[in-house]
């Protein structure tokens, strides 16, 4: 008697985690919808990205737009940020795989900026323009100014601060 007792204890316990486990894939899909960037990481992208500016979050452009911004490394927006073949081959897959949709493309042709995306300019649209022009932001591309998590891939809202 103890014994059946213990096992309906348990299929109670399994039911439980099952529709835990149902409920936080819902609580994901609702975060894609909701502009939460999904943390996708890969260490090699990391060092090599986010040595002179945050490592963009791959999500924010489509795969065309990686692409081109992979295959252009040795004159990338006025530096040399060329990396060995292996390296490239490595980190520009990690990007494909995790890229964005096309609504993160504006345009034909494809975005090199996140900045000059549709999506960008509309999330962005409440920001003053005495905000941009503040030297502590210097280029809309500088996330850190403001997304002060930008480092660990959260952009969220509660970690916004301006800099004045
Ligand atoms: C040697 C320094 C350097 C390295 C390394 C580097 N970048 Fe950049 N990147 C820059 C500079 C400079 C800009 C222009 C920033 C600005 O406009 O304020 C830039 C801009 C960008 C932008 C456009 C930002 C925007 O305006 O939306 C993307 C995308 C980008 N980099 C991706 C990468 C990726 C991917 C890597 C790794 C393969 C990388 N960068 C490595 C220097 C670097
Ligand atoms: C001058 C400050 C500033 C800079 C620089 C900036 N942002 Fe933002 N960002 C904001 C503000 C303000 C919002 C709007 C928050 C809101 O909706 O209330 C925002 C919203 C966002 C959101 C949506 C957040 C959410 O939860 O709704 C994302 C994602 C984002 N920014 C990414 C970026 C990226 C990536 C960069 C750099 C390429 C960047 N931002 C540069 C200020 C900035």
């Amino acid at each position: 008697m103890k014994l059946k007792f213990q096992n309906i204890f348990n299929m109670f316990a399994v039911a439980l985690l099952l529709t835990g486990g149902m409920m936080s894939v819902a609580q994901a899909e609702h975060d894609d919808d909701d502009e939460r960037i999904p943390v996708a990481k890969n260490a090699l992208w990391q060092t090599e990205c986010g040595s002179c500016h945050v490592a963009y979050p791959p999500r924010l452009l489509p795969a065309e737009s990686w692409r081109a911004v992979m295959s252009g490394l040795d004159k990338h927006f006025g530096s040399d940020a060329s990396l060995d073949t292996k390296a490239a081959k490595e980190i520009g897959t990690f990007l494909e795989k995790n890229a964005g949709s096309s609504r993160y493309q504006s345009s034909g042709k494809p975005d090199l900026r996140i900045t000059e995306t549709r999506w960008f300019l509309r999330e962005h649209d409440k920001v003053a323009d005495r905000v941009w022009k503040n030297p502590k932001v210097n280029s809309p591309a500088n996330c850190a100014a403001c997304h002060t998590q930008a480092d660990s891939g959260n952009y969220s809202e509660h970690s916004i601060r301006i800099p004045k």
